[in-house]
C-alpha cells in the first residue's frame, strides 16, 4: 500500500493567539512551543512578527530555542512583514515564511480595494521576494473558499513558478462545506499545471463547526499539509482541532488508507492541558478527544458494556491520547456492576448482604448527589462496616434557624421500635437536634468533640461528621454522612447512641 504522510501544521501560537481572551506571553509561548515539538508537529506557526514586538521576539526566541519542528513566521504580501518575518525565524535551523494575501472577491473590492492584476502582481513579488530570504516559502490565498476557482488556480500557479513549495488554501471564514470543499482541492490538483510542484495545505475555521471535516475531506482529495490548533483554539468560532484530525486519520485508517502523521497522540492530553492552563481558556467538558467526559461512562448500560468488553462503547484507547483510563462516573444512571468493580478497585471486600445494603446506600446519595467519587464510597462503606444493630434511627426531622429567631428542631425517629417525636430549641441546629433525642432517648449525651469535613469536591458535597458523645460517663464515637449536614450530624450522634445501646 502506498503511504503518504499528513504533514502537521500547528497554528496555536498564531492564529490560536487570535482566539479572543487568549494572549500569551513570550515564557508561555515557549512552553507551548517546546511541547509542540514533543507532541511531534511538523511546523510550529510562531507568529506574526510585525504585528508586535512581542510577537517577533516570541517568534525569535522560539527559532533559537526549540529544535525539530520547521519554525514559520507570518507576513502579509509586504516587504516590511517579510523582513520582520525573516529576522524572527532566522535563528531557526529549518525557517520557514508564510505570506498571504487575499483574492476572494469580496476581500479584493471591500478590504484590499485592488483589482485581481495588481493581487497576482503582488502576490508573486511577495512569494519572490520571501523566497530571497529563505527556501522555504509558504503562500495562503486568504479566502480561498469563496475566491473564483478560475482566479484561484491561476494565483496558485503564479506562486508556485515564483517558488512557493507550500499552497496553503484557507477556509477563512470557516464558509465552505465538506463536498465543496474537497471539489476546490480537487480543482486545484486538476488544473494547476505546476501543482506536483507544492505540497497543497489546508486551513479551515470553524464557524459552521466544519473546520475538521473540511479538513480531512480536503485530505482525501490530495492536500498533504493540514493547519491545526491544539484544542481548536482560534479566530471567533476557532480553527480545526489538531487532536481530531490526528486521531480520525489514526483512528479510521480503513477511510485513510495508508495516510499516517507524525504525532506522538500519547502526548496529546498533555498539550491540551497545557494550552488550556496557560491561554485560560477551558476546555469544554464534551470536547472531543481531549474533553473531560471523552472517556467517561455514565448510563449503566455502557458501564456495564465497558467493563465486559472496553469496545462496546470506545472507539479509541483512553491511554492513546495520554488520558490515564476510561472514567467509570458512578451516578444515578450506574448499575450494580459499575458499583462493584469500583468497590472492588477499592479493595473493598463486602459480604453479600453488606453489598446490598451499600448499594441502596449509594442509590439514595445518588439521588442527591451529581457524581459519586471513591470518597463518597468510602464514606458508604464505612457506614455499613461501622454499622452496630439499629436501636435508635431517623425518620424525619425539621428544622428552623435564622440570627433572628432561636434554632429549634423537631424530630421523628424509631427508637426501640417505636416511632416517637420531640420537640427542642439549641444553641443551634445542631444543638437543638440532639437536645430533642436526648429527650426521647432519656440519656442525655455530653457532646465532648464534633467534626465535619467535606469528603468530596463541589457545593453536592458529601459532608462526613464524626462525634464523641459521654453517655453515663462512657465515651462513644459516632460517623454520618449526608449531602445535609445536619443530617449528617443527627447520624452521627445516633451511631454514637447505638454503640452505646450495644455494649454500653
Ligand atoms: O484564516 C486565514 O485565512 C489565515 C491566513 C493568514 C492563512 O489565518
Ligand atoms: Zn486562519
Amino acid at each position: 500500500m502506498k503511504t503518504s504522510k499528513i504533514t502537521i501544521f500547528d497554528t496555536t501560537l498564531r492564529d490560536g493567539e487570535q482566539c479572543p481572551g487568549a494572549s500569551l506571553n513570550i515564557k508561555a509561548k515557549l512552553e507551548i512551543a517546546k511541547q509542540l515539538a514533543i507532541l511531534g508537529v511538523d511546523i510550529i506557526e510562531a507568529g506574526f512578527p510585525v504585528s508586535s514586538p512581542g510577537d517577533f521576539e516570541s517568534v525569535k526566541t522560539i527559532a533559537r530555542n526549540v529544535k525539530g519542528p520547521i519554525i514559520c513566521g507570518l507576513a502579509r504580501s509586504l516587504e516590511k512583514d517579510i523582513d520582520a518575518a525573516y529576522g524572527a525565524v532566522k535563528p531557526s535551523a529549518r525557517p520557514r515564511i508564510h505570506v498571504f494575501l487575499a483574492t476572494s472577491k469580496i476581500h479584493m473590492k471591500y478590504k484590499l480595494k485592488k483589482a485581481e492584476d495588481e493581487i497576482l502582481r503582488l502576490a508573486i513579488a511577495a512569494v519572490k521576494y520571501a523566497k530571497s530570504k529563505v527556501s522555504d516559502v509558504e503562500f495562503s490565498p486568504e479566502d480561498a473558499s469563496r475566491t473564483e476557482r478560475a482566479f484561484l488556480y491561476k494565483v496558485v500557479e503564479a506562486v508556485i513558478a515564483a517558488g512557493a513549495g507550500t499552497v496553503n488554501i484557507p477556509d477563512t471564514v470557516g464558509y465552505s462545506t465538506p463536498f465543496e470543499f474537497a471539489d476546490i482541492i480537487r480543482g486545484i490538483r486538476d488544473n494547476v499545471p505546476n501543482i506536483e510542484r507544492a505540497v497543497i495545505s489546508v486551513h479551515c475555521h470553524n464557524d459552521l463547526g466544519l473546520g475538521v471535516s473540511n479538513s480531512l475531506a480536503a485530505v482525501l482529495n490530495g492536500a498533504r499539509q493540514v493547519e491545526c490548533t491544539v484544542n481548536g483554539l482560534g479566530e471567533r468560532a476557532g480553527n480545526a482541532s489538531l487532536e481530531e484530525i490526528v486521531m480520525a486519520i489514526r483512528t479510521r485508517s480503513d477511510i485513510f488508507k495508508g495516510f499516517y502523521t507524525d504525532i506522538n497522540t500519547k502526548e496529546i492530553y498533555k498539550s491540551s492541558r497545557l494550552v488550556s492552563k496557560l491561554t485560560g481558556m477551558p476546555v469544554q467538558p464534551n470536547k472531543a478527544i481531549v474533553g473531560a467526559n471523552a472517556f467517561a461512562h455514565e448510563s449503566g448500560i455502557h458501564q456495564d458494556g465497558v467493563l465486559k468488553e472496553r469496545i462496546t462503547y470506545e472507539i479509541m484507547k483512553p491511554e492513546d491520547v495520554g488520558f490515564e483510563e476510561s472514567k467509570i462516573v458512578l451516578g444515578k444512571h450506574s448499575g450494580r456492576h459499575a458499583f462493584y468493580a469500583r468497590l472492588k478497585k477499592l479493595g473493598v471486600d463486602l459480604k453479600k448482604a453488606e453489598l446490598d445494603k451499600a448499594f441502596e446506600r449509594f442509590k439514595e446519595l445518588a439521588d442527591k448527589k451529581k457524581e459519586i467519587f471513591d470518597e463518597d464510597l468510602e464514606a458508604i462503606i464505612g457506614e455499613e462496616m461501622l454499622k452496630v444493630p439499629e436501636k435508635i434511627r431517623l425518620v424525619h426531622f425539621d428544622i428552623t434557624s435564622g440570627d433572628r429567631i432561636k434554632p429549634t428542631a423537631r424530630i421523628t425517629i424509631k427508637y426501640s421500635g417505636k416511632i416517637m417525636e420531640s420537640c427542642s430549641t439549641g444553641d443551634g441546629p445542631v444543638d437543638a437536634c440532639y437536645k430533642a433525642i436526648d429527650r426521647i432517648t432519656g440519656i442525655p449525651g455530653k457532646l465532648m468533640d464534633y467534626q465535619i469535613h467535606s469528603v468530596t469536591r463541589g457545593k453536592d458535597a458529601l459532608g462526613e461528621v464524626s462525634v464523641k458523645v459521654e453517655f453515663k460517663g462512657k465515651m462513644f464515637s459516632g460517623r454520618g454522612a449526608s449531602t445535609d449536614i445536619i443530617e449528617a450530624s443527627i447520624k452521627a450522634y445516633m451511631n454514637a447512641i447505638n454503640k452505646h445501646a450495644t455494649c454500653g
